[in-house]
């Protein structure tokens, strides 16, 4: 029978919005599905847990326009594992700009990975806006896309999808920039210490 792992690589997976993401997939997904937050601990275990699967989901977000760090540690140890079984690799990936195209390199560099290791890639699923579009109305179109990314899996028809708030630039910039100072203002924490680099 057709199973999944989804293999969340947030770097804060517990508290991500990947996880969020994840979860609507689950509830659209008509194969065996589980879920795992990759971790500093885990990631032998769940090397080994890969080859019981028939697909397997990365969710994970952008970071500087590339892979978590962490998530790229794991794939190296992925690469030196030699799996005799290999799952067909599929990815939700989001990030916070507001385009979804941001995506596209660490889409290519999961691409990489896959013909480089002899692993057959499946669907994509890009999100722009996904640090803030679960908190809007266009929360049902990122539903939408991801029960499709979900069916394409399924029935192994795989997919490119993309999906992102349909506002201008400047609306966004202007209604995340309000968001973020009034973020900052309950912790006490200015506009101007927020562009600083000595904020976390
Ligand atoms: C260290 C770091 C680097 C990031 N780099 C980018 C980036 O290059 N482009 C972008 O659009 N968003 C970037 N983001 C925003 C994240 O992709 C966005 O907040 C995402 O929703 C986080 O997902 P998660 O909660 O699943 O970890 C970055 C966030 C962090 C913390």
């Amino acid at each position: 029978m057709e199973n999944i792992i989804i293999i969340n690589a947030s770097p804060r997976a517990p508290q991500s919005n990947s996880k969020k993401y994840a979860e609507i997939f689950s509830k659209h997904s008509r194969l065996q599905t589980e879920y795992f937050e990759l971790n500093k601990r885990n990631q032998d275990e769940l090397i080994n847990k890969i080859e019981e699967y028939s697909q397997l989901l990365f969710v994970f977000p952008l970071y500087a326009d590339g892979l978590p760090a962490p998530f790229l540690d794991f794939l190296k140890m992925l690469e030196r594992a030699l799996l005799k079984h290999k799952p067909i690799v599929s990815i939700l990936i989001n990030c916070g700009f507001i385009e979804h195209s941001q995506n596209d390199i660490a889409v290519e560099m999961i691409k990489l990975f896959c013909n480089q290791n002899e692993y057959i890639f499946g669907s994509v699923l890009k999100i722009g806006a996904g640090e803030a579009i679960l908190e809007t109305p266009f929360k049902k179109l990122v539903e939408w896309k991801i029960k499709k990314l979900a069916s394409s899996i399924c029935t192994q028809e795989y997919k490119t999808l993309e999906v992102s708030m349909p506002i201008s630039k400047k609306t966004y910039i202007s209604k995340s920039t309000e968001y973020w100072v009034k973020y900052g203002q309950k912790y006490n924490v200015s506009k101007e210490e927020m562009e600083s680099m000595k904020i976390e």
